[in-house]
């Protein structure tokens, strides 16, 4: 499974590279504005510099023709930028169109298989079903994430099953277990997954007997 940073953050993004975490990036527009004043092109082109896999740069215009020639001016911005149409009628229009074009497109906002399917033949090369908001509201995401799993199996779809939303650590273990391609995650849950107080118990037992023995 690979790991997407699900932030704009520069720093985050960095820190998760110095781990080899960093195997792509998803941005949307709220990411982008607590990130401040900071240009939004110049911007994906910084995460770009950071991270040679895929690069999610989100469509903010609501009609299909805007998001495509979003999706154009987005695309020229670095070679691995993918474009993030919404899971409406037009972002799924303009999804095909780009798609055809060879621009690959990262549907967002997916919150049940039937779109999932939709956005597999409209041509995206990722689909994005979104898990902790699905729990948000007493719903089991993971069920969602299976499903679409299942759904696209006997399939030679290219869409790739990217878990998104995620907001812990069994959020990622389970989308591993069921074998999501992808998992972008906030740098917290990242950090998270590093942490076992045995661990930290075990290292500083390791540590203080090496010095008690007179060792430095
Ligand atoms: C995905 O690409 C989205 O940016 C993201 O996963 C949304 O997560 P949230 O529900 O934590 O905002």
């Amino acid at each position: 499974m690979k790991f997407f940073l699900d932030t704009a953050n520069l720093n985050e993004i960095r820190d998760a590279a110095a781990f080899g975490l960093a195997d792509g990036v998803t941005t949307n527009p709220s990411l982008i504005a607590k990130e401040g004043n900071v240009d939004f092109k110049e911007h994906i082109a910084a995460i770009c510099k950071i991270v040679s896999g895929p690069v999610s740069a989100e469509c903010t215009s609501e009609d299909a023709e805007g998001m495509i020639s979003q999706g154009h001016d987005y695309a020229k911005i670095a070679p691995n930028v993918v474009i993030k149409c919404p899971l409406t009628r037009e972002g799924l229009k303009a999804t095909n169109k780009l798609s055809s074009e060879g621009i690959k497109v990262n549907v967002t906002l997916c919150f049940s298989a039937a779109q999932a399917i939709l956005a597999a033949k409209a041509g995206a090369s990722f689909i994005s079903p979104f898990l902790g908001r699905l729990d948000d509201i007493g719903e089991n995401g993971l069920l969602l994430l299976q499903d679409i799993i299942e759904v696209y199996r006997p399939y030679d779809w290219k869409t790739e099953v990217l878990a998104a939303s995620i907001r812990n650590p069994i959020h990622a273990i389970e989308a591993a277990r069921m074998g999501a391609d992808i998992a972008t995650m906030p740098f917290k849950v990242i950090d998270q997954m590093f942490n076992h107080p045995l661990t930290d118990k075990g290292q500083a037992q390791f540590l203080a007997d090496w010095r008690k023995s007179g060792r430095k």
